[in-house]
């Protein structure tokens, strides 16, 4: 039997996630379908609902469906429910659907087991404060930073994350204005949408600490962050593919009841980009 599994976005056309789960099932000798569903606001529900009935076993659910994709869930694991956002969905045998959000875990799972990257104890400077801040705030946290401050642009948005996630650690909230006068950083993690052609965010080169670690959650070699970094002096860079692929790892385990070897994909990393 082959189980099927589908990736529901809009636009969704460019997306890795079937390249990268065929690797996860032909390295676990698993039989697997991935596919790519386009959506729209008013269809999503139906087109979740359509794939349950067509006996697929779960979805991945990229932008801009993440919260609508909560709403869908009969269940929401712990960290789907704190972050109010789903990125997987598991249909259960009896017809019931369970939300995850493995975005967090995957990114630290990058961090940690690919670039060594320690963050307890670290000082963390996340930019942005949409719905992919607020799917990594408990993964975070929970590796207890002496410190994690939000940045936004909308700094009432970063304001009411930090409230949100004040009881589970340091968190706290400003604007880029105010980041000349917070110090130095052990990581630097661009969650902000601003997309290529477009400026980096205005992060003072003071907030880098010597060693530190600047973070594009793009998973594109070259974004507007990374380019500014390089051209500043900041020399220790990585760009989000690590947790694309972490976070795909993490949902095949709950699909499939085994985490894949992500070491053994990464050599295929240009196979994967040139797949779409
Ligand atoms: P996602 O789900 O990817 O997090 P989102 O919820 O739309 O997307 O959030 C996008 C983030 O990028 C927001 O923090 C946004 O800042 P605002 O809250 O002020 O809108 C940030 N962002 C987008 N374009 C930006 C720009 N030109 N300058 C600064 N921040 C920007």
């Amino acid at each position: 039997m082959i189980n099927r599994y589908t990736v529901i976005g809009r636009p969704v056309a460019h997306s890795l996630s079937p390249a990268i789960h065929h690797m996860f099932g032909e390295h676990t000798q698993r039989r697997i379908e991935y596919t790519r569903t386009e959506a729209d606001p008013d269809t999503f529900i139906d087109t979740v609902k359509h794939w349950r009935e067509v006996g697929g076993k779960g979805c991945n659910i990229t932008s801009p469906f993440k919260e609508q994709a909560a709403a869908v869930c009969d269940r929401l694991h712990r960290r789907a429910e704190l972050a109010q956002a789903v990125n997987t969905l598991h249909m259960h045998p009896d017809g019931s659907i369970v939300g995850y959000n493995t975005d967090g875990i995957g990114l630290l799972a990058d961090l940690k087991r690919n670039k060594h990257c320690s963050i307890e104890g670290a000082r963390i400077l996340v930019l942005g404060a949409g719905g992919a801040v607020r799917g990594i705030l408990e993964p975070f946290l929970e590796q207890r930073p002496s410190e994690l401050v939000i940045t936004n642009r909308t700094v009432d948005k970063a304001k009411k994350l930090a409230d949100d996630f004040s009881l589970l650690g340091n968190v706290s909230a400003g604007n880029y204005d105010e980041l000349s006068d917070k110090g130095a950083f052990d990581l630097i993690i661009n969650a902000t949408s601003m997309g290529f052609g477009g400026d980096s965010p205005p992060v003072p080169v003071s907030a880098f600490a010597p060693s530190a670690l600047a973070y594009d959650m793009m998973y594109q070699s070259e974004t507007p962050f990374l380019n500014w970094c390089h051209n500043n002096g900041i020399a220790n860079t990585s760009n989000g593919f690590g947790m694309l692929v972490e976070q795909a790892a993490e949902a095949f385990l709950v699909w499939e009841g085994v985490r894949p070897k992500t070491r053994m994909l990464y050599p295929r990393t240009s196979e994967i980009i040139n797949s779409v």
